[in-house]
């Protein structure tokens, strides 16, 4: 047994040669794979016509044929805001966050702007005594949010602001709605999302972000701006957002997990993907500029999926849970931390996002700078 390949294959190898088919052919010892022989195997590979590691050969090339490139004008980055002053809180469950106080969340703003970061999300820590079933303290025009706004719009105005339009901070109830015997009310929820979003709409955010998942509220919300002259603001809809485990270091941050129950009669159901697309088509219609997908890993498909039907721009919220698993593997020392950062916003960007919401993103600009 001397020959690699069979006769038919070799003939077909042969019909692609082009270059030293002249050259005889180089013979290899495989001692281990044959070890009934000692003749010589025929080495035919010197003959095939495409050679993909040709194209990974030095870091340059491997750039230059670079399909997705991550870069830091990609990024959007979450940051927790809450009362006080001078103060930073780090979250146990997302090792590297913090809760700020207004005055130093200003320069961590700053100096993710420094770094290239074009926009944040703010999300508000909210004493207990400030919440109630109707999450009224969400629309209260001098509280946390609105207050954060105003200052961020005063001494970086060119960083973009997304503020995050959803009851549950604010619930006494930990819901994204308010809630009447154990169930989320869903049309009344709206006409509270209406009153918080016009409320951070004059506060001067860029953004609106409505997370709560409930039916209507983009429709309800983009009249109610138009109506009121907040043309320009925008809406950037968790069109697809999935009941999650994923969520749990998020809900440490804002002490804003449910009370009772859970989040699957308004969030998605991680088995479905054609309901993805149901709610992407009625965003869109509803008046949404920008759709979103979260959490992003585990539903990487959905992101590619909703790709394919929309010209819209994609966001991929990759979520706290995400986030705590690379930093906890990492502290461990089982793997290499920003590689696996690179790796997995990559993946994001690869399956579709054009914009990624991620608490890692002034690790990665350091990184890409
Ligand atoms: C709430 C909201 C959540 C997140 C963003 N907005 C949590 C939830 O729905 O329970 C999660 C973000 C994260 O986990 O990083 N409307």
């Amino acid at each position: 047994m001397t020959e690699v390949l069979a006769d038919s294959s070799k003939a077909l190898f042969n019909e692609g040669l082009s270059h030293g088919a002249s050259e005889a052919p180089e013979l290899l010892e495989a001692p281990e794979l044959f070890p009934e022989t000692t003749e010589k195997l025929e080495l035919l590979t010197t003959s095939l016509p495409q050679r993909p590691r040709r194209l990974r050969r030095t870091e340059t090339l491997r750039r230059l044929v670079r399909e997705t490139n991550l870069q830091i004008s990609d990024l959007i980055y979450p940051l927790f805001v809450m009362e006080g002053e001078n103060q930073k809180i780090e979250i146990a469950s997302m090792p590297g966050c913090y809760r700020y106080t207004l005055d130093l969340l200003l320069g961590e703003i700053q100096q993710a702007y420094e770094l290239g970061i074009g926009a944040i999300a703010l999300f508000p820590l909210i004493s207990e005594t400030q919440k109630d079933n109707a999450g009224t303290e969400s629309s209260n025009p001098q509280g946390l949010i609105p207050r954060t706004v105003q200052a961020i719009k005063q001494t970086i105005p060119e960083i973009l602001v997304i503020t995050d339009v959803a009851l549950d901070p604010y619930s006494s109830e930990g819901h994204d709605g308010i809630v009447e015997d154990g169930k989320i009310l869903n049309d009344e929820t709206v006409a509270v999302l209406v009153k918080q979003a016009l409320t951070q709409a004059a506060a001067g955010t860029d953004f609106v972000a409505p997370s709560d998942m409930m039916d209507g509220r983009i429709g309800a919300i983009r009249q109610a701006l138009d109506a009121a002259g907040w043309i320009n603001v925008g809406i950037l809809a968790y069109s697809a957002k999935y009941a999650s485990g994923y969520y749990g270091p998020f809900r440490d941050a804002l002490d804003s997990a449910p009370k009772f129950g859970d989040k699957q009669t308004y969030q998605m159901d991680s088995g479905n993907s054609r309901e993805a697309l149901k709610e992407i088509e009625l965003d869109i219609a509803e008046g949404a500029d920008i759709l979103m997908v979260k959490p992003a890993l585990a539903y990487l498909d959905i992101i590619w999926r909703i790709k394919q039907c929309t010209n819209l721009p994609i966001a991929a919220y990759n979520v706290s849970g995400e986030y705590a698993m690379i930093k906890a593997a990492a502290a461990q020392g089982w793997i290499d931390e920003k590689q696996v950062i690179l790796e997995t916003l990559t993946s994001m960007k690869r399956a579709g996002a054009d914009l990624i919401l991620t608490y890692f993103a002034k690790e990665v600009a350091l990184i890409l700078q």
